[in-house]
């Protein structure tokens, strides 16, 4: 079974995870108007559009371990936070150099590169800020909230997302080993996506056979995510991807299809989601969000 149409059930709950998730960040977002407004308002403008995936899978992720959505909203805001911080700092002149992104100009562009520093900046803390925001009275629950907290951090710094996009920089023009491409895919991409299967596991608490299916499962999605990113860098349009397309192979970037080719590039992302969505096949009709959003991520045009 390959198809999204014969899994509705996630598509159908999808509409009201997207406004819950609209909600809590139009809340957790200081508002217009606020000093200093020009940070304000740009922050709110790179947080504008976007697949928002890395949410809906935090959401089914809380599915597959019962968790109620109420206790999702902030991890699914906060790594979204994260996320749009890493894009504008990628954008800026001093990494990728990108004029566009989700359809719009950077941020760099509508305003300068400080601004880009800036609104990257508070959107990182911001992020942990939401996060304590949602801590229960109860101990035990207050104690998995750090859990929560940790792996999001642990995702996002030098041993996850920012080191990933160190060894991203310091590898344009260079011809990689495989096992250091995987680890910066791994790193700049995957250990987000991580993320959002390990904060609901630290909510939950599950038994380790649970904890070991999600985790491959992010792991895998996560690797297969990038690898599907540097190809449709390659087969899709600027405007359909909503950031300048080709980018790669102008910069010299080390990806799956510069290394392997295109066609084992996108043998190996097929293969790889297909792994993710074996991981959690044990989980049965719990997981089938998971499952959905597998196959819809390896379905995207953009
Ligand atoms: C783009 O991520 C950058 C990568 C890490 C591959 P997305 O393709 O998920 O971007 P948005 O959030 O939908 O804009
Ligand atoms: C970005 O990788 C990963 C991030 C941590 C933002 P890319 O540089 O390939 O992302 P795009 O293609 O600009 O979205
Ligand atoms: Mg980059
Ligand atoms: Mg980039
Ligand atoms: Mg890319």
């Amino acid at each position: 079974m390959n198809s999204v149409a014969a899994l509705p059930s996630f598509s159908a709950r999808i509409a009201a995870y997207r406004s819950r998730f609209d909600g809590a960040l139009d809340a957790a977002l200081p508002p217009l108007g606020t000093d200093p407004a020009q940070l304000h308002e740009a922050m709110r403008y790179t947080c504008n559009g976007g697949k928002r995936l890395r949410a809906l899978l935090v959401y089914a992720a809380g599915e597959a371990l019962g968790l109620p959505a109420d206790q999702l909203d902030a991890p699914a805001v906060a790594v979204e936070l994260i996320h749009a911080y890493s894009l504008v700092h990628d954008d800026l002149p001093a990494m990728d150099d990108d004029d566009l992104r989700r359809g719009q100009p950077t941020v760099h562009k509508v305003w300068d590169d400080a601004m880009g520093v800036l609104v990257g900046d508070a959107l990182q803390t911001l992020a942990f800020e939401t996060l304590t925001h949602s801590i229960p009275a109860d101990g035990e629950a207050a104690r998995r909230l750090l859990g929560v907290i940790k792996a999001l951090a642990h995702a996002s710094g030098s041993l996850g997302m920012v080191g990933g996009q160190a060894v991203d920089i310091e590898s344009e023009g260079q011809r990689i080993p495989l096992e250091r491409l995987k680890s910066l895919h791994a790193r700049k991409t995957g250990a987000l996506i991580l993320s959002c299967l390990q904060m609901p596991l630290a909510l939950a608490a599950p038994a380790a056979d649970v904890v070991e299916a999600l985790t491959t499962y992010g792991r895998q999605l996560g690797l297969a995510y990038q690898i599907q990113d540097d190809v449709l860098d390659i087969t899709q349009s600027t405007e359909q991807l909503g950031k300048t397309a080709g980018k790669d192979v102008a910069q010299e970037k080390s990806t799956y299809p510069a290394l392997l080719g295109f066609d084992a590039a996108k043998a190996l992302a097929e293969q790889t989601f297909a792994d993710a969505r074996a991981a959690v096949a044990g989980l049965g009709e719990k997981a089938e969000g998971l499952q959905w959003l597998a196959l819809e991520i390896e379905g995207r045009n953009h």
